[in-house]
């Protein structure tokens, strides 16, 4: 992992709020990113409690702040707040980047640009593809939103409780339906958004049986890396991405909003796996 080149007062300041905020790979991440491209930044981790999404965006505009990273419990707060918001951040009603647009601040929500990044980076395509998406809770809405964008021909949606799915549905009823897991074995790309297989929550969030392979299994659990979905997954023959992919991807898009500068997504990805092993 490159290290962060020497501060001065030039040095701009990016940063994450969220709560909690300590374990968050994205300092690492970003970090790597600026000392790979020699970019005179850094970037912090701010912990935050609910209900100060407003100040932290008062302080991003007193302290100059080049671009902030929005986690849990701050996404919606920040979408409601801010006045600029792309399509796509404000279709979902919650933000997880904030960027400049000349004097203004812009929310943007890149966990849906870059899910489907981290799939386009495997080679995976989303074009006219049926998919299931396992969850429909903040990330589940995200990977529907930009998998609709990408151009998804069809999207079942399966969650346990049938109210939020139905909410995720909503963004493209003509496209999207509440699924069961039966929809699974027909799909083309199948996602786990759900924290089902993370350390603490073992299992498997798909039956056995439904996965083959011509099928994309996409995670977006990424501690451990390798889930017993992922696992289950590889046993069918169909191709997987790992949670790190959207991870990394989602920081990369960030990283080009904030700095105008191609992001180097392998050195960000050895980076978040270096704190993901630690
Ligand atoms: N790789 C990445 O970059 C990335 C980005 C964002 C999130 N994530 C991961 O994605 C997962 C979901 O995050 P989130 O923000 O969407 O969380 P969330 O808003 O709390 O939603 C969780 C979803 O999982 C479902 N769920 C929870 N426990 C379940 C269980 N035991 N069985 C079946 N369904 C269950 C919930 O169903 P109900 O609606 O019925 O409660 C809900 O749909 C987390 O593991 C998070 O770490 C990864």
């Amino acid at each position: 992992m490159g290290s962060v080149l020497p501060v001065s007062g030039h040095t701009r300041v990016a940063a994450v709020i969220g709560d909690p905020v300590a374990h968050s790979r994205s300092p690492a991440v970003h970090n790597a990113a600026f000392a790979a491209t020699g970019l005179d930044w850094v970037y912090v981790a701010f912990a935050t409690e609910g209900g100060q999404a407003d100040r932290a965006l008062e302080a991003m505009v007193t302290l100059g702040l080049g671009g902030l990273s929005v986690t849990m419990p701050h996404k919606e707060q920040v979408a409601t707040s801010l006045e600029n918001l792309s399509p796509l951040a404000r279709r979902l009603g919650a933000v997880n980047c904030v960027a400049w647009d000349g004097d203004h601040l812009v929310g943007h929500n890149t966990d849906a640009t870059g899910f489907v990044a981290a799939l386009a980076h495997e080679g995976h395509g989303v074009d006219g593809a049926t998919v299931a998406v396992v969850g429909a809770g903040g990330a589940g809405r995200a990977v529907v939103a930009g998998m609709l964008d990408a151009g998804a021909a069809r999207i079942h949606v399966i969650n346990r409780s049938p109210g939020r799915g139905a909410d995720a549905v909503a963004l493209d009823p003509s496209r999207c339906a509440v699924g069961e897991p039966s929809d699974i074995a027909a799909a083309d790309i199948v996602v786990n958004a759900t924290p089902v297989g993370m350390t603490g929550r073992p299992g498997c969030p798909v039956p056995l049986g439904l996965l083959h392979d011509n099928q994309v299994v996409v995670e977006l659990v990424y501690d451990p890396v390798d889930t017993e979905l992922l696992v289950m997954a590889r046993e069918a023959g169909a191709s997987t991405v790992d949670g790190l992919g959207m991870l990394v991807h989602q920081a990369a898009d960030a990283f080009r909003l904030w700095t105008g500068v191609e992001p180097p997504v392998d050195v960000m990805r050895s980076a978040a796996s270096s704190v993901a092993i630690a």
